[in-house]
């Protein structure tokens, strides 16, 4: 870290979701490439925008386009592409907006930093945490190996593609994801109403 750095005091978060009429949070998607986390994701993204919601999400394809470029998938990369992102998705959450990813995200120790991001997240003295929802895209490998819709799984097969999640780069399954949807035995639109469920449960869409 840089030194002669100085942190601004900014807006307390309650005091921002108040005037915006919104409280921001993080719903973090996880699990195989082919597993639907986008797709369900998207969907998610756009009912929220339906009920008024600010909401966005972050892919895992489009980000690599930009702010990570200069990453690939070695474990070191995969490190900083979920760190970053993290720091990202608690920015958007912390300006009363609903933060979505979908990422493979196959490292539980990086889901863990992203979570204790949100969790330690304060730029003022009166702010909570902010509420940060790991959803699980659970799907058997070789339903996702079926599925390849990019013909991924082929080429790392092949071995044209090293370190691929699942098949030469592990998968690190959540233990304790809030929402955990098996994708191969529910449509799209079952698996966001039941993350709507959840969330409407827990009162964050008030
Ligand atoms: S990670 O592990 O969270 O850093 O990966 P992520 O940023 O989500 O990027 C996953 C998408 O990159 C494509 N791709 C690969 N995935 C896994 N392993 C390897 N080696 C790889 N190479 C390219 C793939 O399209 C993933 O997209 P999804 O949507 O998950 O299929």
């Amino acid at each position: 870290m840089a030194t002669n750095i100085t942190w601004h005091p900014s807006l307390s978060r309650s005091e921002r979701n108040t005037l915006r009429k919104q409280r921001g949070f993080t719903i973090w998607f996880t699990g195989l490439s082919a597993s639907g986390k986008s797709t369900i994701a998207t969907a998610l993204e756009q009912h929220l925008l339906h009920l008024g919601l600010a909401a966005y999400r972050l892919d895992g394809d489009n980000v690599r386009f930009g702010l990570n470029k200069d990453l690939g998938f070695t474990e070191k990369d995969r490190n900083e592409n979920i760190r970053r992102i993290a720091e990202v998705a608690k920015l958007f959450a912390d300006s009363s907006t609903i933060a979505i990813t979908s990422f493979i995200s196959p490292y539980r120790a990086d889901r863990a930093i992203a979570r204790n991001l949100h969790a330690e997240a304060k730029t003022h003295p009166d702010d909570e945490p902010i509420a940060f929802i790991e959803v699980f895209v659970d799907i058997p490998i070789e339903v996702a190996e079926q599925r390849d819709p990019k013909g991924l799984y082929k080429k790392a097969r092949e071995g044209k593609i090293p370190e691929f999640t699942g098949i030469s780069a592990p998968y690190e399954e959540p233990e304790n994801a809030e929402v955990r949807i098996r994708s191969d035995q529910k449509s799209v639109e079952e698996a966001v109403q039941e993350i709507v469920d959840y969330l409407d449960k827990k009162g964050l869409l008030k």
